[in-house]
């Protein structure tokens, strides 16, 4: 019961304003100074139901911790969407008591879970551009699940753009491949994705954040580091072993370099008993007769997409 606590005074608290939205959290970056500094990427924070609320609480009480040792600025909180779990206001509103006890400014992109309408009325712009001291950032809007050739054209302008600076770092909600190959999410092969990893690799994009997979994730495609960091509080499913935990990711830019640290971050304990302990309990039970995702054999809709793999006039494009 004692880690429920913190969400009493959560709920009673206001929330940011609507105005405490990117355009203003990017202004907020103009004084920076210095090429040493550190910033934190959180994504999936599905505010909204009291698991995800009480999981996004602890984590940012250890991100506004992060600057304890006086060591580094930390510049700002970096999200790479789904703020809300059904993008009604109700959630919105829940979303903005979480972003009003985070300490820095707060910039996000946006997440198919997010109302796009509520999304411009409660975090502002949906595809944007932003400078930090010595790196360039590209927020980009692929809720939808792929970025459009208008997109692609502003990308490349800004990637040009961002050539005058030491480093491009890209957020945006879906990853362009598959962060865990034994789930549904089916990326890896799609034009739009290959077509992205691509021009990150041709313009030395540093890194690339993503989210939606509740887990975390790294890969490196053409030289760009890709992270996927989808744990910023709703529940997850994925096993522990595959990335499956609730953490968030601190970036370190110190002039020419780059590096990051993933702050896996343990549930409250009331989600431990109720919840986590016993995801992975079934994980270890599965792997007597299978490996993989929890939710595999037993769905619906696994044989309609196994029939289509083995249907070779699917395949030729003889049936729709
Ligand atoms: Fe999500």
């Amino acid at each position: 019961m004692y880690s429920l606590l913190p969400l009493i005074p959560f709920y009673f608290i206001k929330g940011a304003s609507k105005e405490d939205n990117n355009a203003v959290n990017i202004k907020k970056l103009e004084n920076n100074k210095g090429m040493y500094f550190s910033f934190i990427v959180t994504g999936d924070n599905h505010s909204g139901l009291i698991f995800n609320d009480s999981s996004a609480l602890k984590e940012v009480w250890h991100m506004n911790r992060e600057d304890r040792f006086r060591k580094v600025p930390i510049d700002l909180v970096l999200s790479v969407g789904d703020v809300t779990l059904n993008g009604g206001r109700g959630h919105f509103e829940t979303f903005k008591k979480l972003q009003k006890i985070i300490k820095w400014p707060f910039i996000t992109a946006i997440g198919n879970h997010d109302d796009r309408d509520l999304f411009g009325e409660y975090c502002g712009e949906k595809e944007f551009t932003f400078v930090n001291r010595n790196s360039f950032f590209i927020v980009l809007d692929n809720e939808a699940g792929k970025l459009t050739d208008d997109q692609f054209a502003w990308f490349e302008d800004k990637l040009k753009e961002g050539k005058n600076y030491q480093h491009i770092f890209v957020a945006m909600h879906k990853p362009p491949f598959d962060p865990y190959q034994q789930e549904w999410y089916n990326m890896d092969n799609a034009p739009w994705a290959y077509r992205f990893r691509k021009m990150c690799g041709a313009y030395g994009v540093d890194m690339v954040f993503t989210g939606h997979k509740h887990m975390f994730k790294h890969e490196v495609f053409d030289g760009v580091e890709h992270i996927v960091t989808g744990g910023g509080g709703m529940l997850i499913d994925i096993p522990g072993s595959g990335g499956g935990y609730l953490h968030y990711v601190r970036v370190l830019v110190n002039n020419e370099y780059v590096t990051y640290e993933v702050r896996k971050i343990s549930p409250p304990l009331w989600e431990c008993f109720l919840y986590y302990s016993w995801k992975e309990a079934v994980y270890m039970v599965r792997n007597f007769y299978g490996t993989g995702y929890i939710f595999g054999r037993n769905s619906a809709i696994l044989p309609i997409r196994e029939k289509r793999v083995n249907d070779k006039e699917f395949w030729m494009g003889k049936t729709a």
